[in-house]
């Protein structure tokens, strides 16, 4: 059912697929910059691949953002994936708290029938802050979880735009800035060849974690975030995309 209904877009998503050299691409159709609800059909067909590939017992790593919460809203039992555990991917990376990544997970473990943990770090932390807490047994144990995760699902911003949400201070700003930092995702800043140009010092997932994880699932949209997408996947952390028609259009115009 879920590739009948993508495939109204398989000639836009195999030329995203080509542009972005990912495994899987998934088009909704709408643009989310104009119309909020395309970002709720983004994260229904989020849940309709995550559907198709979680097994029993697994871990899911889930980050924040409004497109996460799009995903978490849309969530529902899942039935062939019993036991299954969220964990946040990160720290709170200053976003509000509906938009954090504890309050996300805790949400789709809820309606998905699975567990949670959660992890209450603040953040971003000083490095003495940092090597204390992450020293304490009972962060010891759920870093674990989230750093062996066996799918991650994620957003991507715009630096400047998830910067200035996220109230970074004036140093932080000035160096995404003179950095050219393009995108944002999991509190690491990317210029245009993918490069890191900055990193939220917090707990949690790294990026490296993300090459021992099975299925790494990207959900962002809407035309402004076309060049942000682009950045991120010069990377190629992640294999697979769920995005809107808005952005899949401007990705392969570019
Ligand atoms: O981590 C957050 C993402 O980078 C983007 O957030 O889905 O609200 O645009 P968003």
């Amino acid at each position: 059912e879920f590739m009948k209904e993508a495939s109204g877009f398989s000639v836009l998503e195999q030329s995203v697929k080509d542009k972005l050299h990912v495994d899987h691409v998934i088009v909704v159709p709408g643009n989310s910059d104009e119309v909020d609800w395309v970002k709720q059909e983004m994260g229904k067909a989020a849940i309709g691949f995550l559907r198709s590939i979680l097994k029993n017992n697994q871990t899911i790593a889930v980050t924040g953002g409004t497109s996460m919460a799009a995903v978490a809203a849309m969530m529902t039992p899942l039935e062939n994936a019993k036991n299954c555990m969220f964990v946040p991917a990160r720290g709170g990376l200053g976003e509000r708290v509906e938009n954090q990544a504890n309050t996300i997970c805790a949400e789709m473990a809820n309606k998905a029938n699975g567990e949670y943990r959660l992890l209450h770090v603040p953040d971003p932390l000083s490095e003495e802050s940092y090597q204390s807490i992450i020293g304490e047994p009972s962060v010891k144990e759920i870093l674990q979880l989230i750093r062996q995760a066996d799918v991650v699902i994620h957003g991507i911003g715009d630096a400047m735009t998830m910067a200035e949400r996220r109230k970074a201070s004036e140093e932080v700003l000035q160096r995404i800035e003179a950095g050219n930092a393009v995108s944002e995702a999991f509190g690491y800043y990317f210029n245009k060849t993918g490069e890191v140009i900055h990193k939220v010092r917090t707990v949690g997932l790294q990026l490296e974690d993300l090459f021992s994880s099975q299925c790494v699932v990207a959900v962002a949209g809407g035309t402004s975030k076309a060049k942000a997408i682009m950045s991120y996947f010069q990377q190629g952390k992640s294999n697979v995309l769920v995005t809107d028609e808005g952005a899949a259009k401007e990705l392969i115009r570019e």
